[in-house]
């Protein structure tokens, strides 16, 4: 689905546009794919994973969300640039179209300035327009702490944890916490 965009003010003066994603961002998406996996462990894909995001790729994916009626993409432009950006799905199937997922990832030069908290705000509307919705999902992975407090003051709680979900290259094993906010009706 298409969202009707609006700017607003970061915490440190600048000012951010969210909106829909459009085709002239794709090499911005790509360029934001890269670098957060490069700048955090608390996002699913390591750089070298990247390579299978293509142009042609993210065209067909901007296409499939913007046109979709149980998905959305949100990109958030500061100055221009992609600087990060979140997603809400949901399925038609009778025993869980009351679910909808979303994720979040910001490039590190915005954390803290308040996008996070503009995006949820904004997939809670979604979400709360859509009356099949009850509950929205997400995970985050043992240390996001900054994750965790955004959740948390949009209304999430944990739920649930899926142990040792989430391996590092050097090993090391981390917990993945699941998260739920109920839609109230
Ligand atoms: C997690 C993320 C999406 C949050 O977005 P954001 O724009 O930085 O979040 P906001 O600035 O809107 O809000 C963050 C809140 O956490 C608080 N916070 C920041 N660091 C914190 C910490 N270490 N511990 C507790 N709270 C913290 C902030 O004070 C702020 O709360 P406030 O608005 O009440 O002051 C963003 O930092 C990010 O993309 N991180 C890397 C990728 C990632 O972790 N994605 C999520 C995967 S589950």
């Amino acid at each position: 689905m298409i969202i009707r965009e609006f700017e607003f003010t970061l915490k440190d003066g600048r000012k951010a546009l969210i909106r829909s994603p459009k085709e002239e961002d794709i090499q911005g998406m790509l360029d934001y794919l890269y670098k957060s996996a490069e700048e955090t462990d608390f996002i699913l894909r390591y750089p070298e994973e990247c390579s299978r995001y293509t142009v042609e790729g993210e065209k067909e994916l901007f296409e499939r969300m913007n046109s979709s009626s149980n998905e959305a993409m949100l990109v958030c432009i500061v100055d221009g640039k992609v600087a990060g950006n979140c997603q809400i799905t949901w399925n038609n199937r009778i025993k869980t179209r009351h679910r909808a997922s979303v994720a979040i990832a910001l490039l590190k030069d915005y954390w803290n300035q308040g996008i996070g908290t503009r995006l949820f705000q904004e997939l809670i509307r979604i979400a709360e327009e859509n009356e099949n919705i009850l509950q929205m999902e997400l995970e985050f992975i043992e240390g996001n702490t900054r994750a965790r407090a955004l959740y948390e003051k949009m209304g999430f709680r944990i739920t649930g944890v899926g142990v040792n979900a989430v391996r590092l290259k050097d090993g090391t094993l981390l917990n993945e916490y699941h998260m739920i906010k109920e839609i109230k009706r």
